[in-house]
């Protein structure tokens, strides 16, 4: 298995990083930009239809050169090509992890466990698409005979935050006839506003979930077949034309009720927050349409391909992750802030947070011991100009270094007079901002009164990433997607955490499991937990009975 046995801290270029951080760490960008005119030019790199300018951080040729050799030393190609090769490096499910297969083309061979899994991952992209068609085109109907114009997707994490996240992101190029909505809560609330103006024999639910069994989608698919079969005077052979299921377990669809004839199925090396682009995928799918959903597929594979092959100086998705740690381990950040200049990719961040946040949030190394350094930098963010007027002042002026990414493009999908050029002034200005600061001498030019001069002083030195591509179409969401993730990867890699397992959220599932009896019993339960959540089961049940 490709990973270096060697501590992180104990890799040469991790001491050699330690000991030019304390050179450079108080170095400013204004420095840094004054010593080399061509910087904003020279710290680049493009990969597929994106341009990455990463010259407003706080690096120096040598800063990077150390960075690339701590890639080297933690065996990140080498990982690499064992990703992409099949290799089991999810090593606590002992699984291979191959969401780089999904968007293979057709005569690539991917082998695991003796098995090309090409073929099985266009023979369902196949059915999506015909299936789509047949939604889209009305041939497909309901059990009344009313074509299907509105789709529920049910599902949650990965199999929720992927499908909104593209669904929004690509609406510009959505059959605007349909509607499309997302249950994932097991907050009732969340159903109930979901259908409350839905005619049920003009609905599809999708039930999507990888294992079939997650309590939040399995209450919500079951309480939707109530709400169509309470339409249908409890008819069941109706839930065939109303219910299909995304899932790598056709035991459990089909305990459900839902025919495996109309079940699209996806493979145990696709992680949930990695499966936007599986049978997962199948909600933006009916609303973009196949040729669409395959310009995206397009877009991840040419960022995939450019990971695979980029030389590391120039490999995007390896240069944002040794910034990222750069920042973290070095200089102690502990955040993110993704903000696209973008209103069509608003759920963009809430889509990072997983992929981010639940691939690399552990502090158990592959070889079981426990991390002496930060790992899982927390992402965050909001669409531009909207985080400009809520958080921005903290990244500003606050006291936490904050390194931002932004993400624009040239041309609006909606271009409305002067608004794209406004909009893109703000981003351009804000990274300047950030990065140049204003300085004492500047406010004081101005004629401020000295005692608010130190109030109006700009510190700047405040790193950020631009991410910049012409236009968003699918192959570009496709592209942006897999650019985090095989970040993400790269950063885990370097770290020598699984970024593929997320044991992390067991606990918290069995103990709601143990809970919800507890708060439902006609009896008064024995309970057997701390104080504090006994207090708080018997104000609920108190609550309750009313
Ligand atoms: O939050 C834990 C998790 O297992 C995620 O990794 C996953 O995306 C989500 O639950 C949903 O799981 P499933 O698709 O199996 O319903």
């Amino acid at each position: 298995m490709a990973s270096t046995t060697t501590p992180l801290t104990q890799l040469n270029a991790w001491k050699s990083l330690a000991d030019h951080f304390s050179v450079i760490q108080s170095t400013h960008l204004r420095t840094l930009f004054a010593e080399d005119a061509q910087r904003g030019k020279r710290l680049t790199a493009e990969g597929g239809d994106l341009f990455f300018d990463y010259s407003k951080n706080r690096v120096t040729d040598e800063t990077l050169k150390l960075l690339i050799q701590l890639a080297e030393e933690s065996q990140l190609r080498e990982r690499i090509d064992a990703m992409f090769s099949g290799e089991k490096i999810n090593i606590t499910e002992d699984r291979a992890v191959l969401h780089t297969a999904l968007r293979a083309p057709k005569d690539k061979t991917i082998i695991v466990d003796g098995e090309n899994v090409v073929p099985a991952v266009h023979e369902v992209l196949d059915r999506m698409s015909t299936f789509s068609d047949r939604v889209r085109n009305g041939d497909w109907k309901g059990h009344s005979g009313k074509r299907i114009v509105n789709v529920v997707n049910i599902g949650i994490g990965g199999s929720d935050l992927g499908p909104v996240m593209a669904y929004e992101a690509l609406k510009h190029f959505s059959q605007r006839d349909m509607t499309f909505r997302f249950v994932s809560n097991v907050d009732g609330t969340d159903f109930a506003e979901a259908v409350q103006d839905l005619d049920p024999a003009e609905t599809l639910f999708i039930v999507a979930s990888k294992t079939f069994t997650t309590l939040e989608t399995m209450t919500n698919a079951n309480t939707a077949r109530d709400w169509l079969l309470a339409a249908f005077d409890g008819d069941a052979s109706s839930v065939a034309k109303h219910f299909v299921a995304v899932s790598t377990n056709a035991d459990k669809v089909s305990a459900f009720g839902i025919d495996t004839a109309n079940m699209f199925g996806f493979w145990d090396w696709v992680g949930g927050r990695y499966s936007m682009d599986s049978a997962i995928g199948l909600s933006t799918m009916l609303a973009i349409g196949p040729d669409n959903f395959k310009a995206m597929l397009d877009g991840f594979h040419q960022m995939d391909e450019h990971f695979r092959t980029a030389p590391f100086e120039k490999n995007i998705p390896v240069l944002m992750a040794l910034l990222s740690i750069w920042y973290s381990n070095f200089f102690g950040s502990e955040s993110i802030a993704v903000l696209p200049y973008e209103q069509y990719l608003k759920r963009f961040p809430a889509y990072l947070q997983q992929l981010t946040m639940e691939s690399n949030g552990k502090y158990i190394t592959l070889s079981g011991n426990r991390v002496d350094y930060t790992t899982g930098t927390i992402y965050f963010g909001e669409p531009g100009t909207n985080g400009q007027h809520s958080f921005y002042q903290l990244i500003h002026q606050g006291t936490e270094l904050i390194p931002c990414d932004f993400i624009a493009f040239g041309k609006s999908l909606n271009p409305l007079g002067r608004h794209h050029d406004m909009l893109i002034a703000n981003v351009l200005a804000q990274s300047e901002a950030l990065a140049f600061g204003k300085t004492e001498a500047q406010v004081k030019e101005e004629g401020t009164p000295d005692w608010l001069v130190p109030h109006r002083v700009f510190e700047g030195n405040r790193p950020s990433n631009t991410i910049f591509a012409d236009e968003l179409s699918p192959s570009v969401l496709g592209q942006l997607v897999a650019l985090y993730e095989h970040c993400v990867f790269a950063q885990g890699s370097i770290w020598q955490i699984n970024s593929f397992d997320q044991w992390g959220v067991e606990l918290g599932k069995q103990l709601a499991q143990r809970i919800i009896p507890e708060l439902e019993s006609s009896e008064t339960p024995d309970l057997q937990h701390d104080s504090s959540t006994n207090n708080l089961i018997r104000r609920y049940r108190a609550i309750k009975e009313k």
